[in-house]
Parts: C-alpha cells; sequence; structure tokens
C-alpha cells in the first residue's frame, strides 16, 4: 500500500474518471484479491458451544430467589424477568436498553458477526471468501434462501430478477416531480413508498393479513424488490443529472445493468467496463446485509404490524439515510475534503476528542475490531484507483486512520474504521457525487431487508413489535380551567419559531 501511496503521489492524478469514458480502453482482467483471506481466530472457526441451563436470581429488595431459563443460545426471555416484583405497585422487573444495545428480539440465520474478531459471515460463508469468488447475483440467492445457487437456480434467478427490473411509469413521474435540489435518497424513500401504492396486489391491507403466507406472492415481491431498486436508482440518478430515465436491459448482469442505465444514454450496445463492473460486484456483495443494524430492523418493526413489504422497505431506506448509518459514507467524504491535506489531520483528531465533532467512518455498535468490509474495500480502492487514476484523499484517508488507529482515544474506546471509511472513495473515484453515496448502499442492502423480511414471515416467534417504556411524567393531575392556570418560568413552552421574510410580508398584507 505505501508504495503505491508514495508512486501515486508523485503522479498526483485525479481520481475524476466516469464509468463510461473510460469503458472502451480498459482490458478486462481479474481482481487479484488471493490475499483477501484472513486467517480467522479459532474461537470464530467453532460452532458455538451449548449455553442451555439455568440462572438463579436473588432479588435483594425481598431475599427472595428465581430460577430463570437460559436457551441454548445463552439468551434469557425478557419477559420472565416481569415474575420479579418487589411487591404492590411494582409491576415487574424491565430490562432499561435504550438503543438496544443488549437486547435480541430475533433468531436469525442469515449473518454472522463476532464483533470482538472482525468477523462477518452471510449463511456460514465468510464476506472475504464471497467477495473474491462469488458475484452479487449469486449472494443475493444465498442470503435469500439459505445456499449457493445451482446453475439452473441462478438462472432462473437471473430471470426472475431481470422480468421484474421495470418500473410503472407512475413512479419514475414522482421521481421526475421531486424538487431540482432534493437528496437522492429523500427520493429514494419516496420512490420505494409508491411501489406500495402500484402494487396493490401485494397488499395486506387490501388483500388479507394472510397473503403473503403463499411462497409466490412472497418471491414476486422479493424479485420485484431486487429487480426494481437498480432502475429507481438509476432514475434517481438520471433525474440529478438533468438526463431521461433509460429502460433496462435485460441481457447484462445484475450489476452491468445498473451501470448501463447510468451511462449508456439508451444506446443499447453500450456495455460497461468489466473491471469496473467487478469492483462495484464486490462493493454490492460487501453491504448486501448485516444482521440487526437501524434500517434492518425497521424493516422487522413495521413488516411485524402487516404492513405491506414495500412500506415496510421505505420505512428501513430513511432509516439507512441517517449519517450514523448509511449517511455515513457521504459524512466522510465531506470530513475528508474538509481536512484537505495530511497536516490538517493533528488539528482536526483534536477537535474529535474534545467532542467537536465525530471521526465519520470510525466506530461501529458492533465491531470493536477492524470491520471485514473496510479491509476488503481498503484493498479495493488501489484497484478502482488504477484504473480511473489517483485520489489525493486517499492520502489523507490513510494517514486519518494510521493517526486514529495509535491515538489512546481511539485505542480505549475500540474505534476502528468501519465500511463507509474506505466505500466514499472508491464511488468518488467512480464518478459519483457525494450524496448519492448512500443510494449505492441501498441497492444490495435490499437483499438483506428481502431476506429478514421473509424470515419474520415463517418465524412462529414472530409478533408485532412493541418495545416498553419506564414512565417518568407527572403521576396524576386534574384539568384546571385556562383562567385558574399557573405557568412556572421554566417550564417547557414554544421556543421562537423563526419566521421568512416572506412570511412577514404576506402577514403585512390584509384580507387573510
Ligand atoms: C456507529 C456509531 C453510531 C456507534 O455508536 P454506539 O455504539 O452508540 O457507540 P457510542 O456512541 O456510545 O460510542 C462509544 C464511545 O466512543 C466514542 N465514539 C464512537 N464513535 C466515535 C467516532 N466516530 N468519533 C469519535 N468518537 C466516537 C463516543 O463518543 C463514546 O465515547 P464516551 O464513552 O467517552 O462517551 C458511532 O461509532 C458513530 O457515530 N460513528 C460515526 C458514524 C459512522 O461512521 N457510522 C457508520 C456505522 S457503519
Amino acid at each position: 500500500m505505501s508504495n503505491n501511496l508514495d508512486a501515486s503521489s508523485n503522479s498526483n492524478v485525479l481520481a475524476r474518471g466516469r464509468l463510461a469514458m473510460l469503458g472502451a480502453h480498459l482490458i478486462p482482467s481479474e481482481l487479484p484479491h488471493h490475499d483477501i483471506l484472513q486467517t480467522l481466530p479459532l474461537s470464530a472457526q467453532l460452532p458455538p458451544p451449548n449455553l442451555a441451563g439455568t440462572l438463579t436470581l436473588v432479588d435483594d429488595r425481598t431475599g427472595k430467589s428465581y430460577q430463570l431459563q437460559v436457551s441454548k443460545d445463552g439468551t434469557v426471555k425478557a419477559s420472565d424477568l416481569k415474575k420479579i416484583s418487589a411487591g404492590q405497585n411494582d409491576k415487574g422487573l424491565k430490562l432499561y436498553d435504550p438503543g438496544y444495545l443488549n437486547t435480541a428480539p430475533v433468531r436469525s440465520a442469515i449473518s454472522y458477526i463476532d464483533g470482538d474478531e472482525g468477523v462477518l459471515r452471510y449463511r456460514g460463508y465468510p464476506i472475504e471468501e464471497l467477495a473474491e469468488k462469488s458475484t452479487f447475483t449469486e449472494v443475493s440467492y444465498l442470503i435469500m434462501y439459505g445456499s449457493l445457487p445451482s446453475e439452473s437456480q441462478l438462472a432462473e434467478w437471473k430471470f426472475a430478477i431481470s422480468q421484474h427490473s421495470a418500473l410503472p411509469q407512475g413512479v419514475l413521474d414522482i421521481i421526475q416531480s421531486m424538487p431540482h435540489d432534493a437528496h437522492p435518497m429523500g427520493v429514494l424513500v419516496n420512490a420505494m413508498s409508491a411501489l406500495s401504492v402500484f402494487h396493490p396486489d401485494a397488499n395486506p391491507a387490501l388483500r388479507g393479513l394472510d397473503i403473503y403466507d403463499s411462497k409466490q406472492i412472497r418471491d414476486k415481491q422479493i424479485t420485484r424488490v431486487i429487480g426494481k431498486i437498480t432502475t429507481i436508482a438509476a432514475a434517481v440518478y438520471l433525474r440529478m443529472a438533468g438526463r431521461p430515465p433509460v429502460l433496462p436491459s435485460n441481457h447484462l448482469s445484475y450489476t452491468e445493468n445498473f451501470l448501463y442505465m447510468l451511462d449508456s444514454f439508451g444506446n443499447r450496445s453500450y456495455k460497461p467496463n468489466p473491471r469496473l463492473t467487478h469492483a462495484l460486484d464486490i462493493i454490492f456483495i460487501l453491504h448486501a446485509e448485516h444482521e440487526m443494524n437501524c434500517s434492518t430492523s425497521a424493516v422487522r418493526h413495521l413488516a411485524s404490524s402487516g404492513v405491506d413489504v414495500y412500506t415496510a422497505i421505505a420505512g428501513a431506506v430513511g432509516a439507512l439515510y441517517g449519517p450514523l448509518h448509511g449517511g455515513a459514507n457521504e459524512a466522510v467524504l465531506k470530513m475528508l475534503s474538509e481536512i484537505g491535506t495530511a497536516q490538517n489531520i493533528p488539528e482536526f483528531i483534536e477537535g474529535v476528542k474534545a467532542r467537536k465533532r465525530k471521526l465519520s467512518g470510525f466506530g461501529h455498535r458492533v465491531y470493536k475490531n477492524y470491520d471485514p468490509r473496510a479491509k476488503v474495500l481498503r484493498k479495493l480502492a488501489e484497484e478502482v484507483f488504477a484504473i480511473v487514476g489517483w485520489d489525493p484523499l486517499i492520502e489523507v484517508a490513510v494517514a486519518l486512520e494510521k493517526v486514529a488507529l495509535s491515538d489512546e482515544y481511539f485505542i480505549k474506546r475500540k474505534l476502528y474504521p468501519n465500511v463507509d471509511f474506505y466505500s466514499g472513495l472508491i464511488y468518488r473515484a467512480m464518478g459519483f457525487p457525494p450524496e448519492y453515496f448512500t443510494v449505492l448502499f441501498a441497492i444490495p442492502r435490499m437483499a438483506g431487508y428481502m431476506a429478514h423480511w421473509r424470515e419474520s414471515l415463517d418465524d412462529p416467534d414472530t409478533k408485532i413489535m412493541r418495545p416498553q417504556q419506564v414512565y417518568i411524567g407527572e403521576c396524576l393531575r386534574h384539568y384546571t380551567p385556562i383562567n385558574a392556570r399557573t405557568t412556572s418560568s421554566d417550564a417547557d413552552k414554544l421556543g421562537d419559531v423563526a419566521m421568512s421574510n416572506a412570511s412577514k410580508r404576506r402577514l403585512a398584507g390584509s384580507g387573510l
């Protein structure tokens, strides 16, 4: 890496190539991923032990002891704690867990993370192996149905996805009608939600709560979402560029078709560059699934009410939009551009330690080690730069990572680069604007969302999600007439709501 860095600083080439411009003269080749595979720690190679047993708790408030069942997965049922009561007026012990730091509302067989060891597996397959050997289409099948597909299963999967990739004109019209400066993720939320009204055949509110019991209906929604997301994402991109939407092509691979829609100008013989297509396909694999993150748990949460799957997905895309979640890749790019050069890093780091701001792309709720996806992306960044030209911000990123990883503040808190730290640089090198980055995250994550939706439908433990609260408000008050009320000066009240000059002008008129 360092040799490449030196060589690149000499060349000082800006990474700004558009995929379409470069495609014609680049020679396809296999990307070298032979050393991506890491030696796994022994603990991460063994099947999980059987942790079943009992747990005896003594309530010091009452002296009573309680025996709870511990499942083989090492969990206790939160509802079992209800029987632990201090006596009258105590409705039982509750778990207070803001941000769900240690609460598992589901059992899932889709992906596995060992955050301490930096391990991520889809259906048991290490992410590094899939990134090296597989394709996004194959991986999305694996995530969805549990096994790698046979040749005929893969062909059927590809065909079904491509058959469902066209959009209703109304959805395209909604995308086009958004304000010119709308954020692409805001547009995406609207487009996903619009799919709900354009597919009444799949709406439990109209067709009955049991429609998703049918495998055929489920599979149709799965292929619709995975098929349409690239067409929607391309239409969102083309709207930003002021260009009309391009129809999908059935003769290209999934990722190729996406790039085709962005860059072909409708020329049916256009073919995106194979090496860049492969690089983007790897990025799609890395982003396809990540167990109960904020947006995936939003899918399960919304779907638990029985709402149609498109509305549930729209809610998840809304969660993904946030800068603490999928929006972090955009925040990283803005941060790196702000820092500008490696000389400004010490001052920036001091600002982070003084809590003036966060180091975007660092830290993770689950990983307390290097995010395995960030490792693959760090290598991939070099390969993409070799095609489209060097981006000087990679030097800032690498130097920033080095400083942070040797600083006590980050070491103590186990803060390492996450998936968003390097992905933004690759997207930028590929010619995508920062506000579009999270859309590129959303495309492959549809596979994870739909796999969780599917799994939740089959899970006999699924219930409408309805967490508890700890009520800390007033106990009981009685209504007083308005003229008898007293308000203390420190009571909460409506603050100053700024009024625009346009509103002042309007209010200065008469006849309202
Ligand atoms: C991802 C994230 C939201 C996880 O949050 P979390 O699990 O609730 O962890 P916390 O916010 O409690 O962080 C624990 C400590 O590390 C600090 N910390 C976490 N991430 C940090 C960051 N990126 N920069 C600086 N400090 C950070 C917190 O301030 C806190 O310090 P304290 O204990 O002294 O108060 C958080 O690390 C973050 O905001 N990262 C930046 C955004 C990002 O990259 N998100 C993409 C995730 S894939």
